[in-house]
C-alpha cells in the first residue's frame, strides 16, 4: 500500500484519537512538546505514527524539526494544524514546509477565518482548508465540543474537501455547517 505522510500539530491533545486514527494506515508525524503525552500517543501506532518533540514557537527548532521529517518520509500530503493564536510565525512555517500539501488549519471559536487565511502566504500547489471549533447548544445551556466530536468533525470536514467547516455552532447558527468558498 502507498502510505500518504500526514504532519498532525497539536496532535497529542483534543486530536489524539485522530492522531491514532490515522496512523493506523499512514505515516503520521505528530508535533507536541510534552515527552510523555507523546509517549502514549506514540506507543498505540509505534511502526507508523512518528514524534516531533518541538515547541513551535521557536521558529529555528521548528523549520529545522519540519526539514528532518520531510527528509526522513518524503513531503506532507496532508497536514492538519492546531496551531493556538500568539504563536508568531508558526503557521506559516509549517505552511513552508508544506509546498504540495492539502493544510487543514483549525481555529479556534474565536478566530475570523478570513483574517486568519490573509495573514498567511500560499503557495498555488497547496490546498487550504479551515476548521473552526464552535459551541454546542444543549436545551438552554452551551457547551464546549468534546473531543470526539471535534475529531468527527475534522474527519468529515476532510472527506467532503470543504473549504470552510463550523463544529457545532455559532450564535443562531444550528447543528454543523460546511461552506465550499
Ligand atoms: N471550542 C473552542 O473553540 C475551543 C478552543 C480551544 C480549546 N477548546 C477545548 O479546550 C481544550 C484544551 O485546549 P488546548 O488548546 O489545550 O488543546 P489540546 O489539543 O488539548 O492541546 C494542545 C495541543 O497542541 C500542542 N501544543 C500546544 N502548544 C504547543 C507549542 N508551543 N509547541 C508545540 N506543541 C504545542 C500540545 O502538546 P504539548 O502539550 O505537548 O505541548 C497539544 O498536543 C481542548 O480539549 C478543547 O476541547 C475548545
Amino acid at each position: 500500500m502507498n502510505r500518504k505522510h500526514i504532519l498532525i500539530v497539536g496532535g497529542t491533545g483534543m486530536l489524539a484519537e485522530l492522531t491514532s486514527y490515522l496512523a493506523i494506515e499512514q505515516d503520521v508525524t505528530v508535533i507536541g512538546r510534552d515527552k510523555e503525552k507523546m509517549a502514549s500517543i506514540v506507543q498505540r501506532n509505534p511502526e507508523t505514527c512518528h514524534p516531533l518533540i518541538v515547541d513551535y514557537r521557536e521558529e529555528e527548532a521548528l523549520s529545522n524539526a519540519l526539514q528532518r521529517a520531510v527528509k526522513q518520509r518524503g513531503p506532507f500530503d496532508r497536514v492538519i494544524a492546531w496551531v493556538h493564536r500568539g504563536s508568531g510565525r508558526a503557521m506559516q512555517l509549517i505552511l513552508n514546509h508544506s509546498e504540495n500539501s492539502e493544510v487543514i488549519h483549525i481555529l479556534g471559536s474565536r478566530a475570523n477565518p478570513e483574517y486568519e487565511k490573509r495573514c498567511l502566504c500560499l503557495n498555488a500547489q497547496q490546498t487550504y482548508r479551515q476548521v473552526q471549533l464552535g459551541e454546542m447548544h444543549e436545551m438552554a445551556s452551551v457547551r464546549w465540543l468534546t473531543h470526539d466530536e471535534i475529531v468527527k468533525g475534522v474527519l468529515d470536514a476532510m472527506q467532503n474537501q470543504d473549504d470552510y467547516r463550523l463544529i457545532g455552532t455559532r450564535k443562531d447558527d444550528v447543528n454543523v455547517h460546511s461552506r465550499n468558498d
